[in-house]
């Protein structure tokens, strides 16, 4: 068996990166710009995927690094909407015909906005996109304080069928500590509500290795989320120190998280909960819904709003990306000036030629419960998975994959190194963008 540390990546922390696509957002440059009618001709459009980006959360909580911002009054948020409506008309007109087959609303926290401008994206999504709300899996994030009845309500009415929220833990120390203004109260208040309006599908998510959790109370607060039933749980590795006092080697912080991640999922599983990727899990009696884990093969993505990602099979485009408060705000600021002619271009993203694509195939159905079918493989692309990437031989030779009749899963063993093998996958091109981009 050949040694590990042959693939220094696999042999380091677990916690390298989370890869939920490929190639992440800071692989993205400046392009030519192309019209997305010409963009999309080429494209199957019956069975896209609408994702509406909402940048607007009440607090900024010490881990989260997503691309949304605090700083914003009613003024500015009414400013976001009715962009968002212009680039909308643009982006459908450019489209042509199209059909929408899953919807999520997401961020950031939608459900920040007030109850007039939630609804008027909704429309947006049904109106001017043209999505069947009726018929199709819609899934909507929300925070335990923004998570009201009447939006709750809203948000039944117009047929959202999953609701996910972060909830992080059930105890109040732990969420303050990574300065996430919310109370255990407020969480149940939240859930209980979720619950009487009747959602089919309640996704919770809750980190492990925030400062002061144990195995112990990262128990506690699973067993808190079963009492909700969630059908989905999403167990998260923390990824930013929220605080530098933790006094903890990075080894001490990777024994905890993966003590924790074991014993979450082995408690999980005891409850009937089958493991769909390293993070998601589901009950077994709960259906497949609009998670974005079933669309990791499906290329055709159109992404609205300031910070969201569009997809087709070759081009990935976005606009601007950035981390840091002040960058965000200018950015948004930005999008707000764009005139209708901006939206009608791509000229910010990375485009995927063959092996880029092959590369993503492999990536997303590896670290989810499906598996990599390499006949699937061979089917799309005319050659074998383990002839191009011999590299995925080693996964088996670490007893990190199986291959059976033409598939290849992640072992237990596998799974728990998903945040590892994923950017192990990586081509040298996408490293080589990633590492030379600046943080803004
Ligand atoms: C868009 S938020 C969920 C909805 C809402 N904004 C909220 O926080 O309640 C996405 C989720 O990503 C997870 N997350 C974000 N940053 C993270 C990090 N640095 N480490 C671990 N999990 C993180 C959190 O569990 C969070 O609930
Ligand atoms: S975790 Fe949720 S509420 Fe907190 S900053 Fe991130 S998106 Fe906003």
């Amino acid at each position: 068996m050949p040694p590990l540390l042959s693939s220094p990546r696999l042999s380091q922390s677990p916690y390298q990166s989370y890869v939920y696509s490929y190639p992440h957002k800071s692989a993205y440059r400046p392009c030519p710009a192309r019209s997305l009618s010409e963009i999309w001709s080429t494209e199957k459009r019956d069975a896209l995927f609408l994702y509406i980006h909402i940048p607007f959360c009440e607090m900024r909580c010490g881990f989260c690094n997503l691309f949304t911002t605090v700083n914003h009054n009613d003024e500015f948020v009414n400013q976001y909407v009715n962009t968002l409506q212009r680039q909308a008309h643009r982006v459908k007109a450019e489209l042509g015909e199209t059909q929408f087959v899953r919807f999520a609303l997401g961020g950031g926290t939608p459900t920040q906005l007030p109850i007039a401008a939630l609804e008027a994206i909704l429309n947006v999504a049904e109106s001017t996109m043209g999505a069947p709300l009726k018929d199709i899996p819609i899934s909507v994030e929300v925070s335990p304080e923004t998570a009201t009845a009447e939006k709750l309500r809203l948000l039944r009415d117009h047929h959202v069928d999953r609701i996910s929220i972060g909830v992080q833990s059930f105890i109040d120390a732990e969420v303050l500590a990574t300065q996430r203004r919310q109370t255990t109260t407020q969480v149940q208040a939240a859930l209980t509500r979720i619950r009487a309006y009747g959602f089919p599908t309640l996704n919770l998510d809750l980190i492990y290795g925030l400062p002061g959790q144990t195995v112990d109370t990262w128990l506690y607060s699973i067993r808190s989320a079963l009492q909700f039933q969630p059908q989905e749980i999403y167990l998260y590795p923390l990824y930013v120190r929220p605080l530098t006092g933790l006094g903890l080697s990075d080894r001490e912080w990777d024994d905890i998280r993966l003590a924790c991640y074991r014993a979450g999922r082995d408690l999980l599983q005891a409850e009937g909960y089958t493991q769909v990727s390293m993070r998601m899990f589901r009950a077994h009696h709960a259906r497949e819904t609009s998670s974005p884990v079933y669309c990791c093969q499906a290329d055709g993505m159109v992404g609205l709003g300031c910070g969201a990602r569009s997809y087709t099979r070759s081009l990935h485009y976005s606009n601007d990306y950035a981390v840091n408060a002040k960058e965000i705000r200018s950015i948004i600021e930005q999008y707000l000036t764009y005139d209708d002619s901006a939206f009608a271009v791509a000229d910010y993203g990375f485009e995927l030629h063959q092996e880029e694509q092959q590369r993503r195939f492999i990536l997303l159905s590896l670290l989810s419960e499906q598996g990599l079918n390499c006949a699937a493989y061979r089917d799309r692309f005319g050659s074998q998975a383990l002839t191009d990437f011999p590299q995925l031989q080693h996964l088996i030779d670490h007893h990190l994959a199986t291959l059976q009749t033409n598939l290849l899963m992640l072992t237990q063993a596998g799974i728990e190194r998903s945040d590892a093998i994923g950017p192990w996958l990586f081509s040298n091109h996408v490293q080589m963008l990633m590492s030379q981009y600046t943080l803004k």
